[in-house]
């Protein structure tokens, strides 16, 4: 399971990418938005920065809404660096964009999915990763794990190469059920990564070893 992390914060990325468990980025305009970063040349420089931290792929999503703009904007997000996949809505004109893409061979993540129908379709256009957006579901009284499971379901079927990119992680037993129902990538914020550090017992045990060491030492 390849663990991404959902933010444009450079430290958050450069704290998860020195753990050595971080295979890649996720943004959005919101995210961007949240670290302050406005304008089309700060994007394109802050992309450049989340390149030269992590050696995975780094999800960067267009603005355009028509197949011409996305086109456009995602064949320039592309030059920047083979890191980068281009994050395309999944609307009709992401849907054909992505297939576009696709056929050029550049990586594609079709976000905004919220149904196993979505999905089928960012398969059949060729996706390289397909982003389900579970936290939201669940925001909604909606079982957002059984979209990761339907989908599974649908791509094995099918053996579609599309991965599945379980976003809109709140937390950590989100991870792991994802993880059990053979998720290919989670996306989430540092704590989720960081809070499967935890186990009290962990930290009891190693303050015990350390305790007989030293007297055994003393
Ligand atoms: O990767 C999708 C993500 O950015 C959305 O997360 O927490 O805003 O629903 P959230």
């Amino acid at each position: 399971m390849k663990f991404f992390i959902d933010t444009a914060n450079l430290d958050e990325i450069a704290e998860a990418q020195a753990l050595g468990v971080l295979d890649g980025v996720t943004t959005n305009p919101s995210l961007m938005a949240k670290e302050g970063i406005t304008g089309e040349e700060n994007i394109i420089n802050h992309y450049k920065k989340i390149c030269d931290i992590v050696e995975g792929d780094v999800s960067a999503e267009v603005i355009s809404t028509d197949f011409d703009g996305m086109v456009k904007e995602g064949e320039a997000l592309a030059a920047l660096n083979p890191q980068i996949v281009v994050k395309l809505p999944l609307i009709a004109d992401g849907i054909k964009a992505c297939k576009y893409f696709s056929d050029k061979g550049i990586k594609t993540n079709v976000t905004l999915v919220f149904s196993a129908g979505q999905a089928l379709l960012a398969a059949k256009a060729g996706a390289t990763y397909v982003s389900p957006f579970l936290g939201r579901l669940d925001d909604i009284s909606t079982d957002g794990l059984n979209l990761i499971a339907e989908i599974r379901q649908i791509y094995d079927n099918y053996a579609f190469d599309t991965q599945i990119l379980a976003a809109s992680i709140r937390h950590t037993m989100h991870v792991i059920d994802c993880a059990k129902l053979g998720s290919d990538v989670m996306t989430g914020p540092l704590k989720s990564i960081t809070g499967l550090l935890k186990h009290p017992l962990t930290d009891i045990g190693l303050a015990k070893f350390l305790e007989d060491y030293k007297k055994g030492n003393s």
